[in-house]
């Protein structure tokens, strides 16, 4: 019998719907190849509602979330709305209730596309960032004292339980083995100045390496050298894990060295439960309504939503025609650049993968 998905759309703000539509495209491309349905729904959250309504998030919405396989975001941000707002209701509420406890952020330089990294071509720069993604300072633990005086004291305090740890890295291992590249994870923190969160982070990652994953070469790097490493030799990397903040930062690095946000493509993932795709790139108002934004990086994010959905064929044939489109046909990545149109773009990926 052929799989049926139920899958939420949000295309948000700025050019987050172009992107939308293009992923969308390519994903019904691919279904009637590979023989499963998908069953689209779309949501208008985002900040245009905000504005006419004052609503973010809806519950009722975030309960409707719940009965989806999975959800499809384009972007959110609006320039008419207060920065934090949208992120933090829509965003961060959506990761933290659906508990997406997994932000995965392959970092991966297709063909004919150019990186900023001297002398490093497709060969060196492939590897995935499992970010964790519900603790650290994004749990708001903190406040704020004597607020607007010269004596405000501010305080943001980084959470993380065992269990959290426990649960990123028992994801990081089995995505580690699964992907048998070069078997290796990096844990990336800061032990030498954040002596209690890193030092859970550590030792969680050497207990639960020795015991389970003895064929996993576990290597350890601060992240002020992760960066350094992923500009100087991104080849040495191949599964890095790390906390929330972390994992924010580095990935921005990482997007800027596979050709920008044009192509960086994020999973916030329950693997027990509902999970969410979205390009890491913004809403990019400026480019909104003109067909000139770069589509791939919400393909990529359909593309990893159905590989994690088991339809990896399919998730394959999607990356192929990216690599095929990025070698053969795109100028560049960046908007206006491409040579084609945002619309062309998709075009473009879903003639050749059906
Ligand atoms: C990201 C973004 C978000 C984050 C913001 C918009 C809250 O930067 O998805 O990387 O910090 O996680
Ligand atoms: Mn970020």
């Amino acid at each position: 019998m052929s799989k049926h998905y139920k899958i939420a759309t949000v295309p948000g703000d700025g050019t987050g719907p172009e992107v939308t539509v293009e992923a969308v495209k390519v994903l019904n491309t691919v279904a009637s190849k590979y023989n499963f349905s998908v069953e689209l729904q779309d949501y208008d959250i985002g900040g245009d509602r905000y504005l006419e309504t004052g609503e973010i998030l809806p519950d009722s919405v975030l309960e409707e979330f719940r009965q989806f396989d999975a959800i499809l975001l384009g972007a959110i941000g609006h320039p008419d709305v207060k920065p934090g707002i949208l992120e933090k209701g829509i965003l961060l509420r959506t990761r933290f209730e659906l508990d997406q406890y997994i932000n995965l952020r392959p970092v991966k330089l297709f063909p004919g596309v150019e990186t900023p990294l001297k002398d490093k071509g497709p060969e060196h720069i492939d590897y995935v960032v499992v970010r964790e993604n519900t603790g650290d300072v994004y749990a708001g633990a903190g406040g704020v004292t004597m607020k607007g005086t010269p004596h405000e004291a501010a305080v943001q305090t980084g959470v993380y339980t065992r269990h959290q740890v426990d649960r990123a890295l028992k994801y990081a291992f089995e995505y580690t083995r699964k992907r048998n590249k070069r078997n290796t994870l990096a844990l990336c923190g800061k032990t030498n100045v954040m002596t209690y969160l890193y030092d859970l982070w550590e030792r969680a990652f050497h207990e639960m390496g020795e015991a389970e994953y003895p064929e996993i070469r576990r290597d350890y790097y601060h992240v002020d050298a992760t960066c350094m490493w992923m500009v100087k030799n991104p080849e040495w990397f191949d599964v890095i894990v790390t906390g929330n903040m972390f994992g924010d930062i580095i990935t921005d690095l990482g997007a800027v060295t596979q050709g920008g946000m044009g192509i960086a493509a994020g999973g916030n993932i329950n693997p027990e439960g509902v999970s969410m795709f979205e390009p890491i790139g913004g809403s990019a108002p400026k480019y909104t309504g003109q067909g000139v934004i770069n589509p791939l990086a919400a393909v990529c994010s359909a593309q990893m939503m159905l590989d994690i959905l088991g339809e990896t064929e399919a998730a394959k044939d999607i990356e192929a025609a990216v690599m095929d489109v990025t070698a053969n046909k795109l100028k560049g990545l960046g908007a206006g650049k491409m040579g084609y149109s945002t619309s062309e773009v998709g075009d473009l990926i879903a003639d050749r993968v059906s």
